[in-house]
């Protein structure tokens, strides 16, 4: 047997006994005719002595190690003596005496500390990523993702779902993202697409009789990435039949809440999540992925008496702009710079600028006796003590803190403040890491205006369902037609998002067609579906869960790529493999594709 015991479980009650263990050199220190090697396996690490006087042969082998060979250790454990043991490690009170010490295999010295948390350059981790698995953070990540995913599993057995794979040759399904494409060999020219999401066949599925369906799905979108985007990624995929959004809503409460108490007891999770339609959620966080750990609210202040005098929010006012505030607690001492900082934020979603009204004094000092004095604005010499007082009042706001004002165009106005508040939440130490606040967001609107295409498009995905009571504002105003799409946002991450689905034929037909496909494309691109929905199609909707994303949020994680054992770059690069690459000519022949121009590799 090369290995009985693992390292980090061996501990005093194993003492006296033989064992055998297996695993990295993860530190070799000689000290006074002794040689110590920390030897690490999945579990941890024991230490392992070796004396000369008791078992010269493996001495003498133990001389030759180094850090990140690989070897198999049989000797005895022994409590370590007085004042030499390490309360940071499980078996920190014990130790090994080596009576056989066996090489498996040497390793070249690694290009970074393996046994140390120190900051490693993410190209270097990603190219020997194998190494970088060895490493606490990483491990401690993978295991975590694999008890999400246990969890998932038994939560949804347990529930009568089935888990059903689904292929990854595919007809392209939109999500809003370009294709993967894979060519066929059998019929040239013609291309499978891989699956964007499962979405078409859950539903397929759910025509199918399944009533209950999940999967562990891997999805793929050739998209621009972010911290929170892969190409790659895997989502937790549900569809239900005969069920309306309450339905959804406790089941993915249930879900989020049970796997948090069960799998990281230490976070806390605010229930019952709460509920915010599209609308709410922009007009009072400015976003529709709100980070509920923090209040600081946008409140409008448009019809506050005498604004409409100042010039700037006259205009708007006139234009139908609107005037939005939030303000900051003890903010009258935030610096210029912090200031200029919030302005950028408000400008890169279209603000022209950021007003900021400082009231400065002693915070005891009652609002109600505010001089002018007291308020610092680049606004003051058309501000009066008292509209100060009046905005004060509405914004909630007293002496000491800062109010920032925004007006314009209520887009611009929800979303420059939204950032404003975002910026502020990190700024001020607000996004509590222990803290989980999960929010539903829902009626998002069903269609929304490319500027690019200069078309209609589906907001979430064209098999949503319309609020059928908005389908009337299809010909004057379809951007007001509210879906019965929504998502489920965690700590201002989208974490997972679904939708009632359409399930007559007709309505498809009709949204379809209105997005832009002639009868023609709809029949090519989705006749299947369509054709599956007049065969009894029953009424089902579902939601899909970005697991990538939720353990990265469970981890403490600010980036996808740390809880994915093989991620690509943020320029989608797999630096271990080196793809994509060039392919040889036969392939190419194979597959009868020809390429006219090729990118150069440098
Ligand atoms: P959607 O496109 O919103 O919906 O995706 C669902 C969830 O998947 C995660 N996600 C991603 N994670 C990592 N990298 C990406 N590139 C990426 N894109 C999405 C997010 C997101 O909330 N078929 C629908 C679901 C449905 O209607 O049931 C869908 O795929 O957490």
């Amino acid at each position: 047997m090369l290995r009985a015991n693992n390292c980090g479980e061996l501990d005093n009650s194993n003492v006296g006994q033989k064992v055998t263990v297996a695993g990295w050199v993860n530190r070799r220190r000689d000290h006074g005719g002794l040689i110590f090697l920390d030897l690490r396996d999945r579990s941890g690490i024991v230490q392992v002595t070796f004396d000369p006087d008791k078992n010269r042969e493996s001495y003498l082998i133990a001389e030759q190690l180094r850090s990140e060979w690989v070897v198999g250790v049989e000797g005895t454990v022994f409590d370590r003596p007085d004042g030499t043991s390490n309360p940071n490690m499980s078996s920190g009170e014990i130790e090994i005496q080596a009576e056989k010490l066996e090489i498996f295999n040497k390793s070249l010295n690694p290009p970074f500390y393996i046994n140390e948390e120190s900051e490693v350059d993410e190209s270097l981790r990603l190219e020997y990523r194998y190494l970088d698995l060895r490493r606490n953070r990483m491990y401690s990540n993978i295991l975590l993702r694999h008890n999400v995913v246990k969890f998932i599993r038994d939560f949804f057995d347990e529930r009568d779902f089935l888990e059903i794979e689904t292929p990854i040759l595919i007809k392209s399904t939109p999500e809003g993202a370009r294709d993967y494409l894979v060519p066929s060999r059998v019929y040239p020219g013609h291309f499978f697409a891989l699956p964007q999401s499962p979405q078409q066949l859950k539903q397929l599925l759910m025509i199918g009789g399944i009533e209950k369906y999940f999967q562990i799905a891997r999805c793929f979108r050739d998209e621009d990435l972010r911290a929170d985007r892969q190409p790659e990624f895997t989502q937790l995929d549900v569809e239900i039949s005969f069920v309306e959004e309450p339905d959804i809503f406790s089941l993915i409460e249930k879900l989020f809440s049970n796997l948090v108490s069960e799998i990281t007891p230490e976070l806390q999770v605010t229930s019952p999540f709460p509920i915010l339609t599209y609308e709410e959620s922009m007009n009072r966080f400015g976003s529709d992925k709100p980070d509920l750990r923090f209040a600081m609210e946008l409140i409008e202040i448009t019809e506050i008496d005498g604004l409409d005098i100042i010039d700037v929010f006259k205009s708007v006012i006139n234009g139908n702009g609107i005037i939005k505030a939030i303000t900051v607690p003890n903010g009258s001492n935030l610096s210029r710079r912090d200031v200029t900082e919030l302005t950028e934020a408000a400008q890169s979603h279209g603000a022209k600028g950021l007003l900021t009204i400082a009231i400065e004094g002693d915070t005891d000092l009652p609002l109600s006796e505010i001089k002018i004095e007291n308020i610092k604005s680049p606004l003051s010499k058309y501000l009066t003590a008292e509209l100060v007082k009046d905005l004060s009042v509405k914004v909630n706001a007293s002496v000491g803190d800062m109010i920032l004002i925004v007006a314009g165009e209520k887009l611009v106005v929800n979303q420059s403040l939204g950032e404003v508040r975002n910026v502020l939440g990190d700024k001020l130490n607000m996004k509590d890491p222990a803290k989980l606040n999960f929010v539903f967001i829902t009626e998002f609107p069903l269609f929304q205006w490319s500027k690019e295409r200069a078309h209609w498009e589906a907001t979430h995905h064209p098999f949503t369902a319309p609020k059928l009571e908005d389908m009337r504002l299809l010909g004057e105003s379809p951007g007001d037609i509210k879906s019965r799409a929504y998502d489920c946002v965690l700590n201002g991450y989208e974490i997972a998002s679904g939708s009632i689905r359409i399930h007559e034929k007709e309505l498809q037909e009709d949204i379809l067609r209105f997005i832009g496909y002639s009868s023609k494309e709809m029949d090519e691109r989705f006749g299947h579906l369509l054709k599956a929905l007049s065969y009894g199609a029953p009424p089902h909707g579902g939601i899909a869960a970005g697991i990538d994303r939720l353990v990265a949020i469970l981890a403490g994680e600010p980036n996808i790529r740390e809880v994915i054992p093989f991620p690509k770059t943020q320029t989608s690069q797999d630096l271990l493999m080196k793809a994509p690459s060039l392919i040889d000519n036969q392939q190419l022949q194979d597959i009868g594709l020809s390429i006219n121009k090729i990118i150069q590799e440098e």
